[in-house]
């Protein structure tokens, strides 16, 4: 088992092969007679509620239907009522138990619930051990816009269990390293090394390969949160390859996952930087090679946007949460390992970077 400390001692997240110190790790944070309430999704819970509801020593569970689609406040309405129901006060603890919808929603239900409480995130999808179950984003969609209603609200404790892995289908995994990927790209040349050095182990999801590949990405999370918890600064960083990524994932009505998506994006975001000079054609390529390595982005390849559908994508950038007046606020990099925040970047810069991907 592998602990980084995060904000100070507010949390631990936790890298271990499997459950066996959850129970100990969650009794470091709840109070003694705090009743928990675990809730998961309807692909999630069949694996693993009844385990988990046993390791915790508690029959309050709650379950919502899987897929973004359910990242709602009626949903989080529904988990309030039985929260109520069950006379949940302030002192007991929430676990969400799940990928990235789940931790976002249950985050923002703890956030909100009785003005907040503790709240445990059980990732068990790669995207979520990496990203979404860190750093206290938490949120739902609301009407067709992502994450437009959350609240900042950090877990109490995020307990990776690495094993979860291998109940994931292999698209889904390796969708996760969109993410990993982006962590490297904007602040860590070395675990980019390492990355390129281990992809055989990582798609075969060996332990000692992934727990490092974990150790490194939440380490370069850890930092950016603790330096900018409120995105008011750096922490914009961590949208490496969003904007566009965002973009096309709405465009293509979801049916790409978001890190497939961030993985697009931060190809284009690295060649408008190659554009601009900030990084080496081989540099590009070294950055798209490792993308394709994981299988990342030629699943984009069947999908031919044409000169319509490339204005549409950079429309829809407009209507992205991370505008400051009026301004799209874009990720380039300086180098590898060296992200920067950047606020010039122009619609025929991003109309070139799709055409150039797209071959049109
Ligand atoms: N997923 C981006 C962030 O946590 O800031």
């Amino acid at each position: 088992m592998k602990k980084i400390n995060v904000l100070n001692g507010l949390y631990d997240i936790v890298i271990d092969k499997d459950f066996s110190n959850l129970w100990q790790c969650v009794n470091e944070i709840k109070a003694s007679d705090a009743k928990i309430c675990v809730v998961s999704d309807s692909n999630v819970a069949p694996l693993y509620m009844d385990n988990i509801k046993e390791i915790l020593k508690t029959n309050y569970c709650f379950v919502i239907p899987a897929g973004e689609e359910n990242k709602t406040l009626e949903n989080v309405k529904s988990i309030y009522v039985y929260l109520i129901e069950n006379k949940f006060d302030r002192h007991d603890l929430i676990v969400a138990l799940g990928g990235g919808v789940i931790g976002d929603l249950v985050g923002y239900t703890a956030a909100t619930y009785l003005r907040g409480v503790d709240f445990v995130q059980i990732p068990t999808t790669l995207l979520a051990q990496v990203d979404s179950s860190i750093g206290g984003k938490t949120g739902v969609d609301f009407d067709s816009y992502k994450n437009m209603v959350g609240a900042f609200h950090q877990p109490r404790l995020v307990y990776s269990n690495i094993n979860t892995f291998n109940s994931l289908d292999d698209r889904i995994y390796l969708s996760g390293m969109g993410e990993v990927i982006k962590h490297t790209l904007i602040r860590d040349k070395d675990a980019f090394v390492y990355l390129n050095a281990h992809v055989k182990e990582i798609k075969a999801k060996d332990f000692s390969a992934v727990s490092a590949m974990l150790d490194n990405s939440d380490n370069i999370k850890r930092v950016i949160v603790e330096n900018d918890e409120k995105e008011q600064g750096e922490r914009a960083l961590l949208n490496f390859g969003h904007t566009l990524g965002h973009a096309i994932e709405k465009y293509t009505n979801f049916k790409f996952y978001h890190g497939e998506c961030v993985a697009l994006g931060s190809i284009l975001a690295s060649y408008i930087s190659f554009k601009r000079n900030l990084i080496s054609a081989e540099e590009l390529d070294e950055i798209e090679v490792l993308f394709k390595k994981f299988g990342l982005i030629e699943l984009f390849k069947n999908d031919i946007f044409n000169e319509d559908d490339i204005n549409n994508i950079v429309l829809l950038t407009k209507n992205d949460k991370k505008m400051q007046a009026g301004k799209v606020k874009f990720i380039l990099l300086d180098g590898i390992g060296n992200g920067f925040i950047d606020k010039t970047v122009t619609d025929d810069e991003m109309k070139d970077a799709l055409r150039a991907y797209f071959n049109n």
